[in-house]
């Protein structure tokens, strides 16, 4: 079979370097793909936003099955287009895919399904809006329903900040049109996870469960990014949690959207909040996460082919994944300056040796080809990512990896994983991080 992933990040290097080992695939391409993609797939030079470009190539190619990475173009209706022209692909309708492109879609029907998640009342009025933050007590989280590259959530401490973000997002509209509504919601505490499941719109395959690290830096200080790193599995999600997602959340959701006639095929990533054993919804996401892919990626045992060909074709039949009796760790090595502005085309080297180690991939988000080698190209540029018995043993040897790679214009943060420490801690030396199988 001929495979196309759509994307250039983290995520679908890891996508690739997992497909790439299934027996079924006889070729790979990325669209747009990037130099560590290379290794393993055909990089063809279309955007993640020419749909028509894309399916012109697939076509052209006789693509079994198109994998998409990114929650644009699914945005876009590209798995509208793909299906509308008879051909495979993997990932959700624009309708379905609402479910992460508009938050106050998420939380109407959250509401509406009686799925659990933060309080919340919805905006398309700035002064009805302001009354009511004057009315419910702060803190509160003022959420822009669009898409917003991870920057339109904030946290708000007090009345006047509130009131400010309302304004940027609604008055000076700094997210443009994603800002014509806001969520405004109760303040949550506890230990977030993201919980990843697939799904052909009626039957519903779990997979594991990860945590990433959203702050830029140590302690979890500083801006949010789109990931400084992941491990997997988050020990906060028990086998019990588990199960308890998959009735009260997972399997309510995709039941929720098909009875609105939006059927959703492809993976569900729910992002949650964790208290007192109890999971409720931050946010959804109509795709695999980036960087937890990594980590995700590098723990799957099963092919991961018929998986994604099942929910894009004839539909589930696949009764589970298995994992590796191991756990594992993405170090993200990020540009000096990000989530800011920051340079490009700084040389890399190193990176022979990290693919030397055993049980350690460098994947690549933001690279490219310069003259003599790897160079810097994005805010997020590599994703080291190893593979250990333990939580500790993969920490070890992602931060031994990354301690090879050079380049001056690169930093990271040095704590990725010691969250899941406090629950080795609290359950013996290995605790819940045994084999897990979904
Ligand atoms: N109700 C809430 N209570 C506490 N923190 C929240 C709440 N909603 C969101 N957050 C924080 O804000 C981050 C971003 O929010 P999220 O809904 O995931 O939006 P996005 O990923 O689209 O920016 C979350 O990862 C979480 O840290
Ligand atoms: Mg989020």
């Amino acid at each position: 079979m001929k495979v196309l992933v759509v994307g250039s990040g983290g995520r679908e290097h890891a996508l690739c370097w997992k497909i790439r080992q299934s027996p079924l695939v006889k070729t790979l391409y990325c669209a747009p793909g990037n130099p560590g993609i290379s290794k393993h797939a055909e990089c063809v030079d279309i955007k993640v936003s020419d749909i028509e470009g894309l399916l012109r190539f697939a076509r052209a190619e006789e693509i079994g099955l198109t994998v998409v990475g990114p929650e644009f173009p699914l945005s876009l209706g590209i798995a509208d287009r793909f299906a509308e022209e008879g051909l495979a692909v993997f990932g959700p309708t624009r309708a379905a895919s609402e479910i992460e492109t508009s938050k106050v879609f998420s939380k109407n029907l959250m509401r509406k399904y009686g799925i659990p998640t933060a309080f919340f009342s919805a905006f398309a009025d700035f002064e009805e809006a302001v009354e009511w933050v004057k009315e419910v007590k702060p803190p509160l989280v003022i959420k822009a329903d669009g898409l917003a590259s991870g920057k339109g959530v904030f946290i708000c401490r007090t009345e006047t900040e509130a009131v400010e973000v309302l304004d940027d997002i609604m008055r000076r509209k700094i997210f443009g049109d994603s800002g014509d509504r806001v969520v405004i919601e109760e303040f949550l505490s506890g230990e977030e996870a993201s919980f990843f499941a697939v799904t052909d719109g009626t039957n519903v395959l779990p997979l594991e469960s990860c945590q990433d690290h959203k702050a830029l830096l140590d302690g979890d200080q500083g801006p949010n990014t789109g990931g400084m790193g992941a491990y997997s599995p988050a020990p906060v999600i028990t086998p019990e949690l588990t199960q308890e997602i998959m009735r009260l959340i997972i399997i309510p959701t995709v039941k929720a959207l098909k009875e609105e006639g939006r059927e959703y095929k492809g993976v569900l990533y729910a992002g949650l909040m964790i208290e007192g054993g109890q999971a409720r919804v931050l946010e959804y996401n109509c795709r695999f996460g980036d960087p937890e892919t990594q980590p995700l990626m590098m723990r799957m045992n099963s092919d991961i082919v018929p998986v994604l060909s099942a929910v894009a074709g004839k539909g589930l039949s696949v009764e589970k994944v298995e994992w590796k009796d191991a756990a594992s760790v993405c170090v993200v090595l990020a540009s000096k300056g990000y989530p800011g502005d920051y340079k490009r085309g700084a040389p890399i080297t190193g990176l022979d040796i990290v693919e030397g180690m055993e049980n350690v991939v460098a994947f690549h988000s933001g690279t490219s080809a310069g003259n003599g080698g790897i160079v810097t190209d994005g805010g997020r540029v590599l994703g080291i990512t190893a593979l250990g018995g333990t939580i500790p043993e993969a920490i070890n040897l992602a931060y031994q990896a990354v301690g090879k790679v050079n380049c001056d214009s690169l930093c990271y943060r040095t704590d990725i994983g010691k969250k899941a420490l406090r629950h080795v801690l609290l359950t013996g030396p290995q605790g819940s991080l045994k084999n897990k199988e979904s």
